[in-house]
């Protein structure tokens, strides 16, 4: 077997075996927690002034989908700043925590869902982000729930997509069971969004370094779109 497949097989395994793919912070005392939702306000606010810089979409007063939330880290960082945000996972666990952290926080404007409920949303979200997310789905599926979440934007709205690419590497090992969960061809994507109407899009290539290489290698990227 392809040794990239049988690394991804082992690590999916183990992912659903010990609840790998999320991050609990319900046993954490105040401070850690905080700490937790203070990285999730860095990263939104880093990426507000990059989607503002590279499209001129604001988050405020706009609607926001977070597809994969965990227990909303970054949810709860979009909705002190959007008028409302959807929060979708696959994990009722997760889900229930997300919503006791939003209690904490006084946070009313954010609904929890169940990530099968996704199509319902459509036309009613104009910011869609999804970080860490894709490599948890066999990309097929993948590809599928893409087109949906981008089908579903508003007009004009805006895209964040993290997506983990193929390394393009012989060697492979522990250091990259992560990314190689599931990876996806930027090829495919670029055309998925195309037949959803969106011709330009910016890549942010994310590279680490490994031991004995030149150079880093970019096996991760997150997408940067905007709907005519
Ligand atoms: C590594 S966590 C990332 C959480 C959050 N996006 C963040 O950046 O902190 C991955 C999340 O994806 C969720 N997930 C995995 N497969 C999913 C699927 N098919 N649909 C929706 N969520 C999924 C997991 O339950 C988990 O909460």
């Amino acid at each position: 077997m392809d040794p990239i497949r049988r690394w991804q097989l082992f690590v999916s395994r183990l992912a659903r075996r010990t609840d790998l793919a999320t991050t609990r912070i319900d046993d954490l005392d105040a401070d850690a927690r905080e700490a937790v939702y203070e990285r999730g306000r860095k990263h939104i606010q880093a990426l507000a002034e990059r989607i503002e810089s590279q499209t001129g979409f604001t988050l405020e007063s706009n609607v926001a989908l977070d597809f994969g939330c965990g227990i909303g880290k970054n949810v709860l960082a979009l909705a002190q700043r959007c008028e409302r945000v959807y929060g979708l996972d696959i994990s009722p666990a997760v889900l229930a925590e997300a919503e006791r952290n939003a209690k904490r926080l006084h946070i009313d404007n954010v609904e929890w869902m169940d990530a099968a409920r996704l199509e319902e949303l459509s036309g009613r979200y104009d910011l869609v982000v999804s970080f860490f997310v894709f490599q948890h789905i066999a990309s097929r599926e993948g590809e599928r729930i893409f087109a949906t979440l981008v089908r579903g934007l508003r007009p004009r709205g805006v895209g964040a997509i993290h997506l983990t690419l193929r390394p393009g590497l012989r060697r492979v090992g522990r250091s990259y069971m992560y990314n190689l969960m599931n990876s996806y061809s930027l090829n495919r994507i670029s055309k998925l969004l195309a037949d959803e109407g969106i011709t330009e899009w910016h890549a942010k290539m994310h590279g680490r370094p490994l031991a004995g290489a030149p150079r880093p290698v970019y096996d991760e990227v997150t997408l940067l779109f905007r709907k005519d």
